[in-house]
């Protein structure tokens, strides 16, 4: 059985708490967000079996694997099959990579590959993920969650913190008649594009969109009643959610070399345990 436990916005009040107490990684926007809360609430012991789902070049796992003794993997295709291995290559080279983190194991291979020899099953006592979900194809979803689903072990956890654009852009209305006109606009096409999700066509921009994309995948298998997300509307107007910086969006979000609005970029955070 699986209990969805949080799906909730990534804050600046955790972070400015995280930066205050000196934890590792801790620094402004999405990733100095979510590597900082990894460390503080996953509960980390030595011998735990940690892996890491695209975790790219990050130097977190490595950490995890010294700090705490854990045995650390990290399953990471580099974007071979998405075809994206040029992208993913723009913080240096994979072999380099192996050597500054000689302590964690790269498992060469895509969350949702149900074939692969090298995913152990069964094994894992925590799977993470920071700024990857996005990134998968919204019709593999519900494939790369029945995966890791099978990764882990009883009694092991899920946290994954998950990049998405704060819904309802009400910080451009300019008057009362474009906040009701954006207001209800919002509630017809989501009322719309909810009715027509289904798992393997989900609707993932809202965080209600995630929850009910959870019990679409796992029906009765999962228990999402503890969990009631922030709605899009108290989202837009919520100024506590981490947003990515200026020069981050400049430097990797597309169009590339073109003048771009700045998208209001935050992170939220999903936890599933299971018993
Ligand atoms: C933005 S990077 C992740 C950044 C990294 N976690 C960090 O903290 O710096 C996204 C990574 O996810 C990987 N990825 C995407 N889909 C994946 C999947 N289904 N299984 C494993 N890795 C995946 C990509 O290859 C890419 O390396």
């Amino acid at each position: 059985m699986l209990y969805l436990k949080e799906l909730r916005w990534g804050t600046v009040t955790e972070l400015m708490e995280m930066h205050r107490k000196g934890v590792p990684f801790a620094d402004w926007g999405i990733k100095g967000h979510n590597r900082p809360f990894i460390l503080e609430n996953c509960r980390f012991k030595p011998g735990m079996k940690v892996v890491e789902i695209g975790g790219a070049y990050s130097d977190l796992p490595q950490h995890i694997a010294i700090q705490f003794g854990c045995e650390v993997h990290v399953i990471d295709d580099f974007g071979v099959e998405s075809g994206e291995a040029e992208m993913w290559s723009r913080w240096g080279e994979r072999e380099a990579l192996l050597q500054r983190n000689p302590d964690v194991r790269y498992i060469f291979d895509r969350a949702g590959n149900f074939a692969s020899a090298q995913i152990p099953l069964n094994y894992y006592d925590l799977i993470f993920t920071v700024s990857t979900l996005e990134h998968v194809p919204a019709e593999a979803m519900a494939n790369v969650f029945r995966h890791m689903e099978q990764m882990l072990k009883p009694g092991g956890t899920m946290v994954h913190c998950i990049d998405l654009q704060i819904p309802l852009k009400l910080h451009k209305t300019k008057d009362l008649k474009g906040l009701l006109a954006g207001t209800l606009g919002y509630y017809l096409y989501f009322a719309f594009a909810n009715r027509l999700a289904s798992a393997q066509k989900p609707q993932l921009k809202t965080l209600n969109g995630w929850k009910s994309f959870l019990k679409k995948v796992f029906g009765s298998q999962i228990d999402t009643s503890g969990v009631k997300p922030e709605g899009a509307l108290m989202s837009s107007l919520n100024t506590d959610i981490v947003t990515e910086p200026m020069e981050i969006v400049y430097k990797y979000y597309p169009p590339k070399d073109k003048p771009k609005l700045y998208r209001r970029n935050g992170t939220f955070v999903l936890i599933i345990e299971k018993q």
